[in-house]
């Protein structure tokens, strides 16, 4: 018997790829994926912690999924509700006293459990709800079925977990765990499913994914052998910490031609004061360094990075010298962030809090700031030809959507046959957020 599966995903590309396999994991016993929750039996939350905006959301989308439960109750129906990912992990016996409606609560390193858990629920037996917030990502990866059905050209695949840098600010490491990187056999077994299944492109996940390290295989190998699969035409991976940037790794960017030259490499700040207050475990000049050394192996390379402003003690000195780095660097693309103070983190307890009103004007300056310089980024390849993997339909009719090698996405008028190809197109009119484009040869797709 068919049943319903609603996943509403919340936080990183983790979590995307965690609410994907929890699809694939919940397929044999019938659950296939809908696009609402008052169609679901079975309703997944898989949620974030980083910042408080992100905790928050849960538990008013969890009192709107209780509306509907007791609604369904009282026609004689059910509807099971799990919570997984970070809040769940953070919250854990916390979370069902807050709302005991909610069945199984589980941690972003069970989730290879939740067939049995579901099991579990919907036989209504268990009184009190369900809660696991093991540590358990190797048993996790080798137990979640291989993924299935994909019909994507672009995919994600976690090769790494957890975090064990302990930056001031982050919840990370407490829900997530301690770092764990599976093993390279396994991540290529992986990568072949995907691509036999139409995936052109991968992107590696992992907390610190540049931390990747098995039986000394780091990610610089790990790149190299991937990138032998034949129809693979596309590697990227995210997120990378400034310390884990290690010599391999940059000469990669300079030989592997299938790596593409686009990295996220989140620096936080362009003062060494907060930095050490963040136990970033670096300063300033070393993340010049580094970018200087990935722009020698690779000159066309583009960059893109996060930000935290209003960071305990920050001064208004501290945040020009983070407005100073942008300028700097020139980044193609960045995200930033208002420091949210995290229960059980460090810098919470920390003396000179920055008031709101602060953080919102330096947000805004930081942000104008990025917003000019993505699009002088993107006006500079107005008139270039650029290779673009088409991923998606557009909304307009005979709109097709899809990236170039620096990661901008494209739209470009076609048809169909676009999809899960790569196209040489000219690049034609510059959004702030995108770009337009022209096919260049009419027929025939260069893989
Ligand atoms: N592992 C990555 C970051 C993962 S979290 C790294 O080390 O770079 C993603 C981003 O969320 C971080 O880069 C940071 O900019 C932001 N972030 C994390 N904790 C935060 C907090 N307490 N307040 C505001 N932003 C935060
Ligand atoms: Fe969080 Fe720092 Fe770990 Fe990134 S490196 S996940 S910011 S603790
Ligand atoms: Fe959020 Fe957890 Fe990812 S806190 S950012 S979902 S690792």
């Amino acid at each position: 018997m068919t049943k319903n599966l609603f996943i509403k995903t919340y936080g990183c590309q983790m979590n995307v790829y965690d609410s994907q396999r929890m699809a694939d994991a919940l397929a044999p016993q019938g659950y296939r994926l809908v696009e609402q929750p008052d169609e679901a039996d079975l309703v997944v939350l898989n949620t974030c912690h980083i910042r408080e905006k992100a905790s928050e959301k849960v538990f008013s989308e969890l009192g709107r999924l209780n509306r509907i439960k007791m609604n369904r109750e009282a026609e004689g129906g059910t509807l099971v509700i799990g919570v997984g990912g970070c809040v769940a992990q953070a919250e854990g016996a916390e979370l069902i006293r807050r709302a005991p409606y909610v069945d199984m609560v589980f941690g972003p390193q069970t989730t290879h459990r939740l067939p049995e858990m579901v099991s579990r629920a919907t036989r209504g037996t268990e009184k009190n709800g369900i809660i696991d917030t093991d540590f358990a990502a190797a048993e996790k990866f080798d137990e979640l079925p291989a993924p299935t059905g994909t019909n994507r050209s672009s995919a994600f695949l976690s090769i790494q977990e957890g975090c064990d840098k302990f930056c001031t600010f982050c919840v990370v490491p407490y829900t997530r765990g301690a770092e764990f990187s599976r093993p390279q056999n396994d991540i290529i077994l992986e990568a072949q499913t995907l691509v036999d299944q139409g995936v052109r492109e991968i992107t590696l996940l992992g907390q610190n994914v540049n931390a990747y390290r098995n039986n000394g295989i780091g990610l610089a190998d790990l790149l190299e052998n991937m990138s032998q699969i034949d129809d693979l035409k596309r590697i990227r991976y995210t997120t990378s910490h400034p310390r884990d940037m290690d010599d391999a790794l940059v000469a990669a960017h300079g030989t592997n031609e299938k790596l593409m030259p686009f990295l996220h490499l989140p620096v936080q700040s362009g003062s060494d004061t907060i930095l050490r207050a963040m136990n970033r475990g670096h300063g300033v000049d070393r993340f010049f360094d580094i970018i200087d050394r990935l722009r020698a192996a690779r000159p066309d390379i583009a960059f893109s990075s996060d930000f935290i402003v209003g960071f305990p003690g920050e001064t208004d000195a501290d945040f020009e010298a983070t407005l100073d780095l942008i300028g700097r660097i020139e980044f193609a693309q960045a995200y930033s962030f208002k420091y949210s103070p995290r229960p059980g983190t460090p810098a919470a307890d920390m003396n000179d809090q920055v008031p709101e009103p602060i953080k919102n004007e330096r947000l805004a300056a930081l942000q104008d700031l990025i917003t000019q310089q993505q699009k002088i980024y993107n006006a500079s390849h107005i008139g270039s030809h650029t290779s673009i993997l088409f991923e998606s339909a557009g909304r307009n009719e005979n709109q097709y959507i899809g990236r170039t090698p620096y990661n901008q996405s494209v739209h470009v008028t076609g048809d169909a046959t676009l999809l899960g190809t790569v196209r040489q197109v000219e690049l034609t009119i510059s959004k702030s957020h995108s770009l337009e484009g022209r096919l260049i040869e009419s027929a025939g797709a260069t893989i």
